[in-house]
């Protein structure tokens, strides 16, 4: 199965709205003559409306960090799937590990938000991962199992045609600390076969499944060339245009 890689840019809360305009100009400049490689960049709600209007036509597509999974009503402070897909957003970043940390965020949360995603056609990308501690207690298998089991319950095949996972290791978001080259593949491939077991072998050919956490223009060749490697979610090196060019530009 030949999957188009995603470079994904997670902007968290960083940038103005000038500021998210100007990065969103620059990148579409340097990514015109990209091919083979889906861009991109999840600006902060704030910014979203100016940022669409930036990247239109363009080669980058335009993300969400997060939604609200009712429609619409008395939910003060929340954004809904349908008011982001009207703003010219095609995909959403699901679960990030710090929604988790500190916003609250469950398993069962997580998959009301997914199912809001799916239902409007905006494509869902759930975040999962690990942290420090779980990982030397060797619970990484059985906490991922549990996200991806749990964030996606009550969904099948079919409606999940358009999921993305990407795998964030915790102790490697922020930290400059990346994952190695042996523990994304091992991972990688266990989260393949999860998908296969829980839903078909289709599913879990098509899926592109991502990797996160310090991915930097140094480093993406070798994660990008792991075997079930399907892409990058980039926190901070996605800021700087000219950086998450030379990420995205891996294979050149
Ligand atoms: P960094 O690339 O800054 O480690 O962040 C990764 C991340 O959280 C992307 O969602």
């Amino acid at each position: 199965m030949n999957r188009t890689p995603l470079i994904a840019g997670n902007w968290k809360m960083y940038k103005t709205g000038p500021e998210a305009v100007e990065s969103a100009k620059e990148l579409v400049l340097l990514c015109a003559d990209i091919q083979d490689v889906e861009i991109m960049i999840a600006p902060t709600f704030l910014a979203i409306s100016q940022v669409s209007k930036v990247v239109k036509g363009t080669r980058v597509t335009l993300g969400a960090q997060n939604l609200y999974f009712e429609k619409e009503g008395a939910f003060t402070g929340e954004i809904s799937a349908e008011m982001l897909r009207d703003a010219g957003v095609e995909y959403a970043i699901i679960g990030h590990s710090e929604r988790r940390q500190f916003f609250g965020e469950t398993d069962t949360s997580i998959c009301r938000k997914i199912k809001a995603a799916i239902e409007v056609g905006l494509k869902p990308i759930l975040c999962i991962g690990e942290s420090e501690s779980q990982r030397d207690e060797e619970k990484t298998f059985s906490v991922l199992d549990k996200q991806v089991s749990d964030g996606l319950k009550g969904l099948g095949s079919d409606e999940l045609s358009q999921l993305v996972l990407a795998y964030e290791p915790i102790w490697a978001i922020g930290t400059g600390k990346t994952a190695g080259v042996g523990q994304v593949r091992q991972v990688h491939q266990y989260l393949r076969s999860l998908l296969e077991n829980l839903f078909s072998s289709n599913l879990s050919d098509q899926t592109r499944i991502l990797y996160g956490g310090s991915v930097k223009p140094e480093n993406a060749k070798a994660l990008m060339g792991i075997e079930d490697v399907d892409g990058a979610l980039v926190g901070g090196a996605s800021l700087d245009a000219n950086k998450f060019i030379n990420i995205i530009k891996y294979n050149s």
